[in-house]
């Protein structure tokens, strides 16, 4: 383990020294976002409007290394929609232009999430009839203002329990549970040639709630309703490591239903663990590897997005209240392991790739190739060797 952290070290200094051929600008051919167009696969982050405007090497990063944003915050129903008679478009629309800018896909979070429901609409007292038009009109008006360049959304978000029991959510209770199908049908309308999925965390593996979403969305297809994708969130934590057969054999259910499936929120906490922080970012860069391995392993995963571009801003800190350090790059926008591990794995992929696409950009283009099963941590070799 020392041998390896220190290779891993000598590994950043190179890279931070300019010795080695890690991408310097956002056309470098080693980039992670190349080697993820080789793949055919969109890699993300979750991004911040303001942030893009304020810190340069936050913005440098994600025009280095992503080929996707989706707005973190900027769109959910709370933000957007301070009062009634309201859209506040002004975050979403910076975080699209400069996507459009810059050539960067752009995922849209969240159309109905119960963690956002504006207080004006949670005690406004509506009736069921008034709450199906405000929430029509509302999915109706930001899919419509985005069509054509939001090319997926999260059209409903975490409407399970841990037991597979529909949440006890505001949609649910004046609505009930058929608010989840209208929601895809009103999007859809809307724009219909966006990608919509359902999204939640910890369906990742088997359990009683990737269950039951593989139930839901098993039905709603089957009965035409249009759902196209599911969106793993996968935030996950070193305490709890995640089981690579299970999680294969659970992607591998909703892919054959016909269903793309996204990671969307990819992040890994390191607290909780007594070992040397140096040691726990390379089990995390371990997790990192059978995450990016998972996705490659399965045509049907076409985007693996990070929820945050770097540890300065993730949101780990304000939900936990503890430190920590869940991205690929750390507070100054380094790459850590779990960059070089990701890196590694996109390259070894691409390599094995017998079709690429042409222009380089992302979708689902000849055969991604199965590769072997994470082994246990062996030394990292530099990029671009
Ligand atoms: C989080 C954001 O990252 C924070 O900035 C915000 O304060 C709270 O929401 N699951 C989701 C995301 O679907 O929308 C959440 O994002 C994280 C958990």
């Amino acid at each position: 383990m020392a041998r390896q952290l220190t290779l891993y070290l000598v590994l950043i200094m190179l890279v931070a020294s300019g010795m080695t051929s890690q991408p310097s600008s956002a056309q470098s051919d080693t980039s992670l976002r190349h080697l993820a167009s080789a793949t055919g696969r969109y890699l993300g982050a979750a991004v911040k409007p303001e942030l893009l405007q304020t810190d340069e090497a936050y913005r440098q990063t994600l025009l280095n290394e992503f080929n996707l944003v989706v707005t973190e915050d900027a769109l959910k129903m709370a933000a957007l929609r301070p009062t009634q008679g309201e859209y506040s478009f002004y975050g979403s629309d910076a975080v699209i232009s400069f996507a459009q800018a810059n050539g960067l896909a752009v995922r849209g979070h969240v159309l109905l999430w119960h963690d956002s429901v504006p207080a004006w609409l949670s005690a406004g007292n509506f009736t069921r009839e008034e709450i199906m038009t405000i929430l029509h009109d509302h999915i109706t008006t930001v899919v419509s203002r985005y069509r054509g360049v939001i090319f997926a959304w999260d059209v409903v978000n975490e409407a399970f329990n841990e037991d597979g029991t529909l949440r006890d959510s505001f949609f649910l209770r004046t609505i009930g549970p058929e608010y989840i199908e209208y929601a895809f049908q009103w999007a859809a309308a809307a724009d219909p040639n966006a990608l919509l999925f359902y999204n939640d965390y910890s369906i990742e593996d088997g359990n009683p709630k990737s269950d039951a979403v593989f139930a839901l969305l098993s039905s709603l297809r089957a009965r035409g309703i249009p759902v196209h994708g599911v969106g793993f969130q996968s935030h996950l934590q070193l305490i709890y490591p995640p089981n690579y057969d299970s999680m294969t054999v659970n992607m591998q259910r909703f892919a054959a239903v016909g269903l793309q499936i996204h990671l969307t929120e990819l992040d890994v906490r390191i607290q909780g663990i007594d070992l040397p922080t140096e040691q726990l970012l390379i089990e995390q860069a371990e997790v990192y590897r059978i995450m990016t391995r998972l996705c490659l392993q399965t045509l049907a995963c076409t985007a693996m997005i990070t929820w945050g571009v770097g540890d300065r801003y993730s949101w780990i800190y304000e939900y936990t209240g503890h430190p920590d350090a869940p991205l690929m790059f750390d507070n100054d926008f380094q790459p850590k392991p779990a960059y070089f591990v990701m890196w590694e794995t996109l390259a070894a992929a691409v390599q094995q790739t017998p079709v690429f696409p042409e222009d380089g950009e992302p979708g689902v283009t000849g055969a991604i190739p199965l590769i072997s099963p994470p082994q246990p941590l062996t030394s990292p070799s530099v990029p671009g060797q």
